[in-house]
């Protein structure tokens, strides 16, 4: 039994470990409970759920690129009602924190879908989404407008007590005064980044590789950009931030750790190999172990710029 504190915080909630399963790349919980044992995870955060279902975006909606994919699925999901009879249930009994993400396309149905889950006990925190470059409305229209991400999370701030998690947009000039206005409006922490805006064609049909043209680009390629914008914000505004962006072993997570994140999601890296997640955590412990660090937490931001 290690004695490493793995433990850390996102506002009030704790969680076991920093190591998230990220949305969009795990559904519901239910098609990775199979591969993965849950309950050694840090926590799931849930395919993006509007308030009436979505069929999402016409196939092709994922190809696979260099060091990374593309997808534009457009926020395909079951709805609220569906999500809270059919859902909740199996996500009930996982014994890892559970954190539901919300996507909109006016910030009245972000406001009322934080309404109506704020009572679901099993939720332990909302990421609000307002960067899917998927979708024609809402998405990237809130995620490149820095007045309606501040007024989307004085909102749903208003609807919950539990934390507000934004995640935000790679595909915007200045991430930091989106940072900013989020903490001003009383977010409790940023998710960095979603999907970076890309394209793919094929040159004998010279048509493109996906139905919608273009598609959001992630995996190994993005970490870097990831990196750079976890640090860019981390440099300047005080809040908690999860870093997200081709993390696939141990080490991305460290490297995202000391630019300043408190927590990491896994994305891409689950459709390769679904225990990714547990392996990281092994490894961040044996680092912490090698490097003397007691808590994991005293690793956030102990770089020397
Ligand atoms: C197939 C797929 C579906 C996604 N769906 C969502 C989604 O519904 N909501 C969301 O906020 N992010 C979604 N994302 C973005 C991921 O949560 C994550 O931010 C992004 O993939 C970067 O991390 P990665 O490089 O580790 O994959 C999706 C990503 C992929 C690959």
């Amino acid at each position: 039994m290690s004695s490493i504190d793995l433990t850390v915080k996102i506002g009030s909630v704790e969680l076991k470990n920093p190591v998230l399963l990220a949305s969009g790349t795990v559904g519901y919980g239910n098609e990775i409970a199979e591969f993965i044992d849950l309950s050694k995870i840090g926590g799931i955060v849930t395919k993006s759920i509007s308030l009436n279902p979505r069929k999402g975006n016409q196939p092709q909606r994922i190809i696979e690129t260099p060091s990374g994919m593309l997808n534009a699925i457009g926020l395909a999901n079951v709805g609220i009602d569906v999500f809270i009879e059919d859902k909740i249930p199996f996500l009930k009994e996982l014994k890892t924190t559970l954190i539901c993400n919300i996507a909109a396309s006016s910030i009245e149905e972000y406001e009322k879908c934080v309404e109506i889950l704020d009572s679901e006990e099993t939720i332990k925190a909302f990421e609000i989404n307002v960067s899917c470059p998927n979708v024609k409305e809402g998405g990237l229209i809130f995620g490149n407008d820095v007045n309606a991400v501040g007024r989307i999370t004085a909102k749903v701030r208003a609807k919950t007590n539990k934390p507000i998690i934004i995640k935000l947009s790679p595909n915007n000039s200045n991430i930091v005064d989106y940072a900013e206005i989020v903490k001003k409006e009383g977010g409790d922490a940023i998710s960095a980044i979603n999907t970076l805006i890309g394209t793919s064609f094929n040159i004998y049909s010279k048509k493109p590789n996906i139905k919608n043209i273009t598609g959001g680009l992630s995996g190994p390629a993005i970490k870097p950009v990831a990196l750079a914008k976890v640090l860019e914000i981390s440099k300047k505004v005080d809040i908690p931030i999860i870093g997200i962006g081709g993390i696939m072993n141990w080490k991305d997570a460290v490297e995202f750790i000391i630019v300043g994140a408190t927590a990491v999601q896994l994305g891409t890296v689950n459709f390769i190999n679904p225990k990714a997640g547990i392996e990281i955590i092994d490894g961040l412990e044996k680092y912490c172990e090698e490097t003397s660090t007691n808590k994991i937490s005293d690793l956030i931001a102990s770089r020397i710029i």
